[in-house]
């Protein structure tokens, strides 16, 4: 199959219309989206992505409307975040609907929504008359896309259209809550932040969820990662530690001086201003990961804002083989 990237928002909703699927920007990560009432088009995206079924999908709307035809139950609090943060990186999980087709939600009751920031997300969605499935637009476990490109590095000739937003302004994906009356759960940070959440939630109990409350969520501990090996820790040391290998080398915000050993580094943010590191994150985790290097060695962020997020998306490329965090 041959794929077209460009800034087409009506053929691509056609595509959309017919059953196919599209690459779509929007301000997190780019997402490989299908109409979300229909089963067989879902199919062919966790066909595409090589993604258990096991693992549910994110459906996207573009308006309140959306939210109460896709959800049974809707709470108090649930509006308010919504009123807050959306259009915006945040996911809902919420009681669903029966149209909803099983594949979806992964034969769970609930289903998670988001009304994403981008224009070309909103444009788009505003021309169907359906609302869009989209998990990250990248195989299975491997790093998310944050340009065109990027998709079509990975998913080129697989699907007919990338829709080309430009680089993704966030750069992690959206927080994954589970929203009831009176209690918030933390399903994956991401681009809001706990500060954020806490601020709209206020006296309202909220926690974040652990490994053994995840059976279906894509919460496995080897998602996002590079398929070169990444080690996280201190980075003087580890160099000391691994000295003889090739290594690349990822650092928040400063340089690391080159050598012999070194043979690729980023910097996520001179400044230190951690929504550029997020912005920065997955492209630099590319770049290290088509290095050569035998080893990516990486240093956490600071743990608050987006911080979080970072820190949990590094994480998870470390640990590639289970569930041991
Ligand atoms: O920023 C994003 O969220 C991007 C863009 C494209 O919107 N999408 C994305 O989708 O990251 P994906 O499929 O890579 O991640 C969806 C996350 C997974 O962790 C999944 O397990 C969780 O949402 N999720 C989906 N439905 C759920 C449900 N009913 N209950 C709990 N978690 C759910
Ligand atoms: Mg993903």
């Amino acid at each position: 199959m041959k794929t077209t990237i460009g800034t087409d928002t009506a053929f691509a909703a056609s595509l959309l219309r017919q059953g196919q699927l599209v690459a779509i920007p929007t301000e997190t990560v780019y997402g490989l989206a299908a109409n979300a009432l229909d089963a067989e088009a879902v199919l062919r995206i966790f066909e595409v992505k090589n993604r258990p079924a096991f693992d549910p999908l994110i459906v996207h709307i573009s308006s309140m409307k959306g939210l109460y035809e896709l959800a049974t139950a809707v709470p108090e609090l649930a509006i308010r975040l919504a009123d807050s943060f959306w259009p915006g990186p945040l996911t809902m999980v919420l009681p669903r609907r029966n149209h909803i087709p099983d594949i979806v939600s992964s034969g769970m009751d609930t289903v998670a929504l988001r009304m994403p920031a981008h224009p070309f997300a909103l444009d788009l969605l505003a021309m169907l008359d359906f609302p869009l499935a989209a998990p990250s637009a990248n195989p299975f476990g491997y790093i998310s896309p944050t340009t065109a490109l990027h998709v079509n590095d990975q998913l080129g000739g697989k699907i007919p259209y990338i829709l080309d937003g430009g680089p993704c302004s966030i750069g992690v994906e959206s927080t994954v809550v589970g929203v009831e009356e009176d209690r918030l759960l933390i399903y994956r940070m991401g681009g809001i932040t706990v500060e954020q959440l806490r601020e709209v939630c206020g006296q309202i109990e909220f926690s974040v969820a652990n490994i053994h409350q995840m059976q279906a969520p894509g919460m496995l501990e080897s998602h996002y990662a590079p398929r070169c090996p990444l080690e996280l820790g201190h980075l003087a040391e580890l160099r000391r530690l691994y000295s003889g290998s090739k290594l690349a080398v990822l650092s928040y915000r400063g340089m690391v001086a080159t050598g012999e050993d070194v043979v690729a580094a980023c910097v996520l943010a001179p400044g230190g201003d951690l929504r550029e590191a997020a912005k920065n994150l997955f492209a630099a985790m590319r770049e290290l990961d088509n290095s050569g290097a035998d080893l990516i060695i990486a240093e956490t962020v600071p743990e608050e804002g987006l911080g979080r997020a970072i820190n949990d998306r590094l994480r998870r490329a470390a640990h590639r083989h289970g569930y041991d965090m």
